[in-house]
C-alpha cells in the first residue's frame, strides 16, 4: 500500500505518471496477460492512491473524484471514455490508457462494494435549496429533479452515476464544464442527458445541489 500525505502528493504522482506515460508507452503490453491476471490488486492501489483510501475522493490541487460505491456500468464507460478521448482530462486520461480492459470489471466491482463514508469538504452552496432542486426540479428553467434519474436516494442505477458523497468540488467543475469535457458521444450517448442540466443551472444552483449530495450517505 502506498500511503500519501500531504498536498503535495498529487503533483509528484501527477509528475510520476507523466514520467511513466512517456517511458513506458512500448513496454506497456509486453505480457498483457499476465498484468491482467496478477495486477489488479496493485492497479487498485495505484488507484487509492489519488482517489483517496476507501475510494473516499481526495483533495489535492484539485478535487479528485470519489469512486466509492459508485455504479459499475458508469466506471467502464468512463475508463472506456477516458481511454478514446471521448472524455477529456490530461491526467485521468493517461491513468486509463495504462489499465488493461480485462481488469475493468474487477476493478469497477471493487469500488462498488466500498461504503466508506462521505469525506466532507462541505462545499459552499445552499444544502437546503440543493434537496429542493434534487427532489422538485426548477420547471421554470426547465431543469429536471435529479432524482428521476440519479435514483431517490442519489444512488444511481447501471450507467448513470451515484452523486451521494461526491467531492461538491468536484461536482461544481465538472457540471460547469460538462459540454467542454463530455463529448454528446461519452457513454453511448448517455451524457448527452446531462446539456440540458448543466445548461440551466446558475452557479448557486449547481453549487447548492453539490452541498446537498456531497452529505448522502
Ligand atoms: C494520478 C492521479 C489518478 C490516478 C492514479 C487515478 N485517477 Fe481516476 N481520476 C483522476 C482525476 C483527476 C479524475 C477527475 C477527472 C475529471 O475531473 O474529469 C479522475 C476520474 C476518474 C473516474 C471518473 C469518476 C467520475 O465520477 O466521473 C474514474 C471512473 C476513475 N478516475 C477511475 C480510476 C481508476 C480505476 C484508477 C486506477 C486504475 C484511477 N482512476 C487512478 C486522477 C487519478
Ligand atoms: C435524464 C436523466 C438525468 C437527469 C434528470 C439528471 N442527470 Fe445527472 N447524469 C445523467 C447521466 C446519464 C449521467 C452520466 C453521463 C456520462 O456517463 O457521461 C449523469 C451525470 C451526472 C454528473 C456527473 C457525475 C460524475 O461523477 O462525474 C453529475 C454531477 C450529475 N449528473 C448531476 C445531476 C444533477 C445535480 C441533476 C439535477 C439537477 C441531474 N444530474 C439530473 C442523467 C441525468
Amino acid at each position: 500500500m502506498i500511503v500519501i500525505h500531504g498536498r503535495n502528493a498529487l503533483s509528484s504522482i501527477a509528475l510520476a505518471m507523466a514520467l511513466m506515460a512517456v517511458g513506458a508507452s512500448g513496454s506497456a503490453s509486453a505480457s498483457p496477460r499476465a498484468a491482467a491476471q496478477g495486477g489488479v490488486q496493485a492497479k487498485l492501489e495505484y488507484c487509492e492512491t489519488c482517489h483517496g483510501e476507501g475510494g473516499q475522493g481526495f483533495y489535492g490541487y484539485y478535487a479528485i473524484p470519489r469512486l466509492a460505491g459508485q455504479q459499475p456500468g458508469y466506471i467502464l464507460n468512463q475508463l472506456r471514455d477516458f481511454t478514446s478521448g471521448l472524455r477529456t482530462h490530461p491526467i485521468m486520461g493517461n491513468v486509463a490508457r495504462g489499465v488493461n480492459p480485462p481488469m475493468y470489471g474487477a476493478i469497477a466491482a471493487h469500488f462498488h462494494s466500498m461504503n466508506s463514508p462521505p469525506l466532507g469538504g462541505g462545499g459552499g452552496g445552499d444544502a437546503k435549496l440543493g434537496h429542493y432542486i434534487f427532489t422538485n426540479g426548477l420547471p421554470e428553467s426547465n431543469v429536471p429533479a435529479c432524482w428521476a434519474c440519479h435514483g431517490p436516494d442519489a444512488h444511481g442505477v447501471r450507467e448513470i452515476p451515484r452523486l451521494a458523497g461526491q467531492l461538491p468540488a468536484y461536482i461544481e467543475k465538472t457540471m460547469a464544464s460538462w459540454e467542454a469535457e463530455r463529448s454528446r458521444k461519452s457513454a453511448g450517448g448517455l451524457a448527452a442527458l446531462m446539456v440540458p442540466t448543466t445548461h440551466n443551472l446558475t452557479r448557486a444552483q449547481i453549487a447548492a445541489v453539490a452541498a446537498y449530495v456531497s452529505g448522502l450517505r
